[in-house]
């Protein structure tokens, strides 16, 4: 079976679906081709590729493709009938992006879809990214504000440790904790989902009571709060905000845009040279006055909108994706031939054309 590795092609894409260490990992029965300088702005020179066993070459001309962002329309075409393509598909919002390769005839899998089952763990690309996400907030957020996140007992005077909130305790939430924690600030945060609480608590962080606590659906994620708790939770973090120095906000919800934590009014009551970082930018934002891929400065408050956080850490990013990609190209290899066995739960979880592909 041949691998194909395309380079992307968004200007702030420096991510590659597969770096040299994996090409390796994946076995005899795959052969690996690489666009010539897919890894570069990753840091993972063609050199590197080759070295590992894999080939410059074509890699739409391949058995499976796998890339980072959803194909653009020129690179959709030059995908063919009953060729397996592996990316982010953003399958709940893109529609026509999932139509295209639908009426192409592609075998599109989406890894947001992969099912969070413990079988499928080593494949949950949103995981590993949000990981990056959350540990770049965190160092955005220090790196913006005017103050010391530790405190510091000096001869010119003690300064008492920063203050940070962090806004949606998922995957990127908890390592925004971690990583706000080993910096030294004093660290908050709440989560519709009650079962947060413990994670919190055991980062060394305090659980922010807002009185307003939602459900859990069957794959772990909240479901929407009704616009009664919505305006609760508002009003509640209005309040509380004012006394933080830093917040940083991951909140979503898969498919919908991302609920609106933080009002204009709220962002007015903190005090100049706070910041916010909103992780959420990309699906609308949890700030009011969040402008996603910007950075922008309002009564004295730093919002940071900016998007594909995991872009700026590309090594590091593209290496935890590539373990993932690596495992999800695993399902599909059998003594060296392309298999698709849609009996297998990730691999019909994950198809997002499927239905209209065999219709
Ligand atoms: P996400 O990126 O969809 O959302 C981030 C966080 O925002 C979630 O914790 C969600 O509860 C929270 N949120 C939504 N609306 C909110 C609101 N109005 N106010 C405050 N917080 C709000 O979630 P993520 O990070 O992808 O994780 C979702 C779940 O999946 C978690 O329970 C996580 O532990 C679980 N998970 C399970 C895995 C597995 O293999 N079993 C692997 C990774 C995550």
């Amino acid at each position: 079976m041949r691998l194909g590795i395309p380079k992307e092609t968004s200007s702030d894409e420096r991510r590659v679906a597969l770096v040299p260490e994996t090409v390796a990992r994946l076995g005899d029965g795959v052969d690996v081709l690489v666009e010539a300088g897919a890894g570069d702005a990753a840091g993972f020179p063609d050199a590197a590729y080759t070295e590992a066993g894999a080939q410059i070459g074509d890699p739409w001309s391949a058995d499976v493709v796998a890339k980072v962002a959803s194909p653009t329309p020129d690179e959709t075409a030059k995908l063919r009938e009953g060729q397996v393509l592996i990316a982010f598909l953003q399958p709940l919002t893109d529609t026509a992006g999932v139509e295209r390769l639908a009426a192409a005839g592609v075998h599109a899998f989406a890894l947001e879809s992969i099912p969070r089952i413990t079988r499928a763990q080593s494949m949950d690309a949103l995981s590993s990214q949000a990981t990056v996400s959350g540990y770049k907030g965190a160092l955005i957020a220090a790196d913006r504000l005017p103050r010391f996140l530790p405190m510091l007992m000096t001869a010119a005077g003690t300064i008492p440790p920063a203050k940070v909130l962090v806004l949606g305790a998922g995957v990127a939430g908890l390592q925004a904790i971690a990583t706000a924690r080993r910096l030294g600030a004093v660290v908050s945060a709440f989560d519709v989902r009650p079962a947060v609480r413990e994670q919190v608590e055991s980062l060394g962080a305090t659980f922010l009571d807002v009185g307003v606590s939602g459900e859990e659906t069957e794959g772990g994620y909240a479901r929407e709060l009704t616009p009664e708790q919505q305006a609760a939770q508002q009003a509640e973090l209005q309040k509380r905000i004012p006394t933080f120095d830093a917040v940083i906000t991951t909140a979503a919800i898969p498919g919908r845009p991302a609920p609106k934590l933080i009002t204009a009014e709220a962002v007015r009551a903190m005090r100049p040279g706070s910041v916010i970082v909103d992780l959420a930018a990309e699906s609308g934002g949890n700030c009011e006055l969040t402008e996603p891929g910007a950075e922008i400065v309002e009564s004295g408050v730093t919002i940071v909108g900016t998007t594909n956080l995991p872009s700026t850490m590309p090594t590091h990013a593209s290496q935890l994706l590539s373990r993932n990609v690596a495992s999800l190209v695993g399902l599909f290899v059998s003594d060296g031939q392309l298999v698709i066995d849609w009996d297998d739960e990730i691999i019909s979880g994950s198809s997002v054309t499927r239905r209209e592909v065999s219709a």
